[in-house]
Parts: C-alpha cells; sequence; structure tokens
C-alpha cells in the first residue's frame, strides 16, 4: 500500500465515522426511549400497580415502570374494601404511598375505584335503607376522592355497573337506590374532586349490546346535567380472539357522546377459558388441561401475542385524538392477576415483560411501531 492509498483510506475512515456515529448514537439514544416516550405525543401509557412495586420492594418492576410508563392505576388499594373496611373507618395507609410514588415520579394517577359492586366491605351489602346506603356513598365518595383531589388525575367513578345484555347490573347500590345511583356517584364525585376527570369503566362495553348500556350510561349522566369525562373500556382480551371491529366502533361511538375513550386494563389471557370478560366473581372448575404452558409459551403463541398487540396499538393510534390512555393490567407476566384468575395458580403470558423482567416480543413491535 503506497503513502496515497493510506491517506485516501484514512479520509474514508473518518468520513465514515463522522456519518456513522451520529446515526448510531441517534439509533442507541431511540431504543433507550420507553413506551411512554415513544407514544408521548399519542395518549398517556399506564400500568397497574401492586403493593410491592409502589413500595419499591420489587426492584425490577420499579425499574419498568419509571422507564416505560407515566400513568398508574391502583391494582387495589383504593377499592372500598381497603380503603373504608368498616363504616366511617377509613385506612389511607396503603393509597398514600401508592399515589406519592406517582408524584414523585411525576406520572398521572388514576383512581380505581368509587362504586364498585366487588371488593367492598362485607357492611355495605348487607344496607337494606335507601337513607344509609346514600349516606354511605355520599361519605366515601367525599373522604376518599376529597384527600386526593388535585392530586389524582381522573377517577374510575363507578366501575362494572352493566350485566352483558346492556341492562344495570343488579348490586346493592341498584336494589337499594334505583338506577339514580348513578348519576349521584358522579355528581359527588364531581363536588369532592372539582377538577379531576370522571370516568365509567367496564369490561365487554365494545361489544354492541353491552355498548349500548354504556351509552345509556353517559346519556342519563348527561341528561341530569352530571359531568362525565370519558368511558374505559377494560380490554381483558383473548389472544387471537380480539375483537377488533367491534372496538373500532365503541371508539367511535363513545367518542360521537363527546367523551374522550380509555383503554384502561389491558391484557391479552393465553390460557383456555370458557368466558370472555373480567367478572372477578366468575371462577372455573379445574380440570386437566387448563396450565398448558407451566415452563415457557411455545415460540407460535409469542409470536401471536406479538402481533395481536401491534394491531390493537396500530387501531389506538389510527384513533388517537378520540383516546387518552392505554393502561396494562400489570407490568410483567409473574404479577398479572390472570396467574390466579378464574383459576388459581396458573401460568400466564398477557403482558409484554416476563417473568425476568425481560421484553418481550410484543413490546418490541409496540416500540418499532414509533419508530
Ligand atoms: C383485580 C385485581 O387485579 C386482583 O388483584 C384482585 O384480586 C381482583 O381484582 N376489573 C377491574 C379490576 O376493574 O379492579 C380487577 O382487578 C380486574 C377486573
Amino acid at each position: 500500500m503506497n503513502l496515497k492509498s493510506i491517506y485516501i483510506l484514512f479520509l474514508f475512515l473518518c468520513f465514515g465515522g463522522v456519518l456513522y456515529f451520529p446515526c448510531f448514537a441517534q439509533k442507541q439514544q431511540k431504543e433507550k426511549r420507553g413506551l411512554k416516550d415513544v407514544y408521548n405525543t399519542d395518549f398517556l401509557i399506564g400500568t397497574a400497580l401492586n403493593i410491592s412495586q409502589f413500595e419499591r420492594k420489587d426492584i425490577r418492576a420499579d425499574k419498568i415502570i419509571r422507564h416505560e410508563f407515566n400513568c398508574i392505576t391502583p391494582e387495589n388499594v383504593l377499592k372500598a374494601e381497603v380503603v373504608q373496611p368498616a363504616w366511617g373507618r377509613f385506612d389511607f395507609r396503603l393509597s398514600d404511598k401508592f399515589v406519592d410514588y406517582g408524584i414523585r415520579n411525576n406520572m398521572s394517577i388514576v383512581g380505581h375505584t368509587l362504586i364498585w359492586h366487588s371488593q367492598l366491605p362485607p357492611f355495605v351489602k348487607n344496607i337494606t335503607s335507601k337513607d344509609s346506603l346514600q349516606q354511605f356513598m355520599e361519605q366515601h365518595i367525599a373522604k376518599v376522592a376529597g384527600r386526593y383531589s388535585g392530586k389524582i388525575k381522573g377517577w374510575d367513578v363507578l366501575n362494572e355497573a352493566l350485566n352483558e345484555d346492556g341492562s344495570f347490573r343488579n348490586s346493592v347500590f341498584l336494589e337499594v337506590l334505583g338506577k339514580d345511583y348513578i348519576t349521584n356517584a358522579f355528581k359527588l364525585a364531581a363536588m369532592a374532586s372539582p377538577h379531576t376527570e370522571l370516568y365509567y369503566n367496564d369490561y365487554n362495553i365494545e361489544q354492541p349490546a353491552k355498548r349500548n348500556g354504556a351509552i345509556t350510561i353517559i346519556k342519563q349522566l348527561q341528561l341530569a346535567g352530571a359531568r362525565i369525562d370519558a368511558i374505559g373500556i377494560q380490554g381483558h382480551w383473548h389472544l387471537g380472539k380480539i375483537p377488533y371491529q367491534d372496538i373500532e366502533e365503541s371508539i367511535i361511538a363513545f367518542s360521537e357522546l363527546g367523551v374522550k375513550v380509555m383503554i384502561t386494563e389491558l391484557d391479552l389471557e393465553v390460557l383456555p377459558r370458557d368466558f370472555s370478560g373480567a367478572e372477578v366473581g366468575h371462577r372455573m372448575v379445574n380440570s386437566p388441561g387448563l396450565n398448558p404452558y407451566p415452563k415457557a409459551l411455545p415460540d407460535s403463541l409469542q409470536r401471536r401475542l406479538a402481533t395481536d398487540y401491534e394491531k390493537l396499538f396500530k387501531l389506538f393510534l389510527k384513533h388517537k385524538d378520540k383516546i387518552s390512555r392505554v393502561t396494562f393490567w400489570g407490568v410483567a407476566d409473574g404479577n398479572s392477576w390472570l396467574n390466579d384468575w378464574p383459576l388459581k395458580g396458573r401460568t400466564n403470558y398477557p403482558l409484554l415483560f416476563d417473568r425476568n423482567y425481560q421484553p418481550k416480543e410484543a413490546y418490541y413491535k409496540l416500540i418499532n411501531l414509533k419508530l
């Protein structure tokens, strides 16, 4: 090699470096951005937190939560049985920690949930007088929503008040107070926490009959002059059976009524189950074959999970003007409630991070959609 060719080679390497390194640096930087960053102009990306996560005992989850999500929902600690275990006795020790975690990390905080038929303290179910139940609702909402006024971005004021056919669910609230309890709950929440968004949240409300029920609720509230800001479609769907068209039609139908749409509890069931939705009281009887992947999810299903999540997010992005948030119901597969519901002790794989807190193919699909 003569001196001239060495010189040319030298120039080539220098230029190559100049051109190559910025691209490389940019790529590295992009990969370091979490879901919340790549979707930051589209909608909030949330997750549900359990106690060890917001107490920062689960260090590996904590790292993921702070890197990937800008919105949090408490999986259980703001439910009535936790915050008001006995009549008039409130316990905010855990929910305060949850809210502090969100504030410290600059996250939007969702309150879940004020009025729900499930995870109620036992005394509520025994109330038979209208006055007493009305008093419970007033005190509960005033105390709980009032405590976090200005800190919580939005409340699931009412959770799961509908049957599958779109009629009102027969809870203690409906039985004792009649359907006006719904309007009442929203008005009470607006009084207790005036600047907080107010939501109705339910599963299967993408399906036409139940969707009509949700539309009835929105209209009932609007007609009574009560505020409702958004509808939460929970999004507990099944691998390979996601009702994309119903979801799209619902996003459009809700949005036409002037409310935002949120996907609030997203996870994809990969195990055998003979019913859809997320009625927590519903249980399955154990039988052979119901826990088919105790060691690992087969590659074909892992790929299917990734493409289903990708297709869902393409749909959400198409309607990003109507959607304000997409929240996953959990961080990593090992902590998902679907390991214990509707059957205890199964090995489920519904989320974006695996049992070792590693991102799955589905995670990269969602990141890549935005790169
Ligand atoms: C679930 C929690 O994830 C579980 O830990 C708990 O045992 C039962 O409730 N719809 C909802 C959520 O609105 O509050 C439920 O969360 C899941 C279904």
